[in-house]
């Protein structure tokens, strides 16, 4: 075994953004000696890429609102996929997340008389995020940071997380990693460890993920033998930068819409008038006069189309691209700059303003952004008990995007920071009261820290490809085959495309030496990525349905029998397989907010 240093702690949080801030506070008020752990650096987190706003019933700016139609709105938003009680949960606690920010130093923007203010957002009845701007995320991010750092949480930061360690009876005891700067193993021996590690987007080609979004504690949950939910539900964010190549993805935050904008097709029509579904048709507005006035006074109940949740708009704007009614560069236009003042795009929008400027040199106050999907979020992710972020597996938590089951098969944009915020507090003061629990310190076995190091190293004595090259073929197949748009035909043709990658994976080589070597870093994200896309295609061949973010060609419809089941991936002797599993039943008197709707 390499030479590795050993920390002891009672709860190990994997993963430095939201979630996983809040369960450090959380877990190391309760008394616990926690740490956070984090391939990334502190402050840099997919969180930042939530920026239009923070989702709670506050109530600021309309009175009407309550955690029961915030609850509504989220399972319809997920085509009622969604784990209830993690939708009320969320709904109910929401409000005071946000409150407790604003007393640890978040600046939120006011309305008139003083109260954190609220904008609209897809598929949220009323006017509910809360918001710093277009920079809500990082803002939440700094204040959480903050208060960690206050309390003195030790970060460990630039580390890698291999695998997690298991006792003989399957408890998490712990991880295996390395520093990405040294290449030296550090062990965490740990009584509970919390999956905080974000997402997945960059096993696609077109992702708002940067390069920490390999999916790394999906994979480590489902190594350790955990069950994964739903895995095929995939959120391609309607609105990323199509162009320059070079900022192709790039998150253009739903907040532009919130605020006015429309979108248009290469005539200038505002298409979204033409693909409003039945679900929804009764809210929304389907002339422009109609979604005009709601603008101007928003007393309407009808919304405007470009209002719709994102999987409804990914798909419609895929539709007018195919059609050949797309931008110059494959997307659509988003146009705001005709719809409002300039002062009020640059104060509302600071962020685009700047984005576009500076890397697409367009001025967004006079000029149409030209936009199109892009992987941004995963629904799917770990399964855990609504109330305890327990896994099912002993000792192990998760939270956050790497949790399945809040948001069904779509979410609703300003609903990631709210859950991290929700569950990431649950998941740290659960994590610790189990870890406070248990007598003594968690104690390692050796061996199974050996043969972790033997496998990392491996990649530095074997003859093989380049993972860059691996990891370019795994996102062609995936943005071609398991994208926006799926049929059977490709499904089982990415499956097949997957062995042989996970063939050429198990082979790559690297140059070097273990000091920051990139080479080597990706080839063991690869594995997790790996990982990721065989849960998603396998949930994605089995749910012969469309739903949400799932959108099968030759299933075009949802289906009442597959509405009521999860699609459950696991690990079982090296081999990934899929079932269906009934979701849990919906309690009558949630029910009846559902027929009260209509
Ligand atoms: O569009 C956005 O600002 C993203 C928000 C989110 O993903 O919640």
């Amino acid at each position: 075994m390499p030479e590795h240093e050993t920390h002891s702690l009672d709860v190990l949080i994997i993963g430095a953004g939201g979630a996983g801030l809040r369960a450090a506070v959380e877990s190391s008020a309760a008394g616990a000696r926690t740490a956070i752990v984090t391939k990334s650096l502190l402050g840099k987190a997919h969180t930042v890429m939530a920026e239009g706003g923070v989702a709670a019933a506050l109530g600021n700016v309309w009175p009407e609102d309550n955690w029961k139609v915030h609850f509504r709105d989220t399972m319809r938003g997920g085509k009622m996929l969604n784990n209830w009680r993690m939708a009320q949960l969320h709904a109910q606690e929401a409000p005071d997340r946000v409150l407790e920010l604003e007393e640890w130093g978040a600046v939120f923007d006011r309305t008139a008389d003083g109260r954190i203010l609220q904008r609209d957002f897809g598929g949220h009845r009323y006017a509910r995020l809360a918001h710093v701007g277009d920079r809500t995320g990082l803002e939440l991010l700094r204040t959480c940071q903050q208060r960690a750092v206050s309390l003195g949480i030790e970060v460990y930061m630039e580390c890698k997380i291999v695998r997690l360690l298991q006792d003989s009876s399957g408890a998490v005891n712990g991880a295996v990693g390395f520093w990405r700067e040294s290449g030296t193993f550090v062990v965490f021996a740990a009584k509970s460890v919390v999956i905080a590690a974000g997402g997945v987007g960059k096993t696609w080609k077109f992702t708002s993920n940067s390069w920490e979004g390999t999916g790394d504690g999906h994979a480590l949950a489902l190594w350790a033998g955990a069950d994964m939910l739903d895995m095929e539900c995939v959120q391609f964010h309607p609105t990323g930068m199509v162009w320059p190549p070079s900022a192709r993805g790039i998150l253009v935050t739903e907040g532009v819409r919130g605020d006015g904008g429309v979108l248009r097709n290469s005539t200038g029509e505002r298409f979204m008038f033409n693909y409003i579904p039945d679900f929804y048709a009764k809210e929304t507005a389907d002339s422009i006069e109609e979604a005009d006035q709601w603008y101007e006074n928003k007393t309407d109940f009808r919304r405007p189309p470009e209002l719709l949740p994102r999987d409804e708009v990914a798909r419609s704007i895929n539709s007018e691209v195919k059609a050949g009614r797309g931008s110059p560069h494959g997307g659509v236009f988003l146009d705001i700059a005709s719809r409002r003042s300039a002062e009020y795009i640059r104060r509302r929008l600071p962020s685009m303003y700047h984005q576009f400027k500076e890397l697409a040199d367009v001025d967004i106050t006079v000029e149409p952004m030209e936009i199109g999907p892009t992987c941004h979020y995963i629904m799917g992710g770990i399964r855990v008990d609504a109330d305890t972020t327990a896994t099912t597996v002993p000792g192990l938590y998760a939270a956050g995007e790497a949790a399945g089951g809040m948001h069904g098969a779509n979410r609703l944009g300003g609903n990631s920071l709210s859950d991290l915020l929700v569950f990431g507090r649950r998941a740290g003061q659960h994590a610790a009261e189990h870890a406070l629990g248990r007598t003594g310190d968690a104690t390692v076995d050796p061996a199974q820290v050996g043969s972790v190091t033997d496998h990392a190293l491996a990649p530095f004595s074997r003859e093989g490809e380049n993972p860059y090259a691996v990891h370019h073929s795994l996102q062609e197949t995936m943005q071609s085959l398991v994208g926006i748009i799926r049929t059977e035909s490709e499904l089982v043709e990415a499956r097949d495309a997957l062995d042989e990658l996970d063939a050429r994976a198990a082979s790559t080589s690297v140059e070097g030496h273990r000091q920051f070597n990139p080479g080597w870093h990706l080839s063991l994200d690869l594995e997790s990525m790996l990982a990721v896309a065989r849960c998603t295609t396998l949930g994605a061949i089995e749910r012969k349905e469309s739903r949400g973010g799932h959108t099968r060609d030759d299933y075009p419809g949802p289906s009442a029998e597959l509405g009521k089941v999860n699609m459950v991936t696991r690990m079982r002797d090296g081999a990934v397989s899929v079932s269906r599993e009934p979701l849990p039943e919906m309690p009558d008197e949630l029910k009846t907010l559902f027929e009260e709707a209509h």
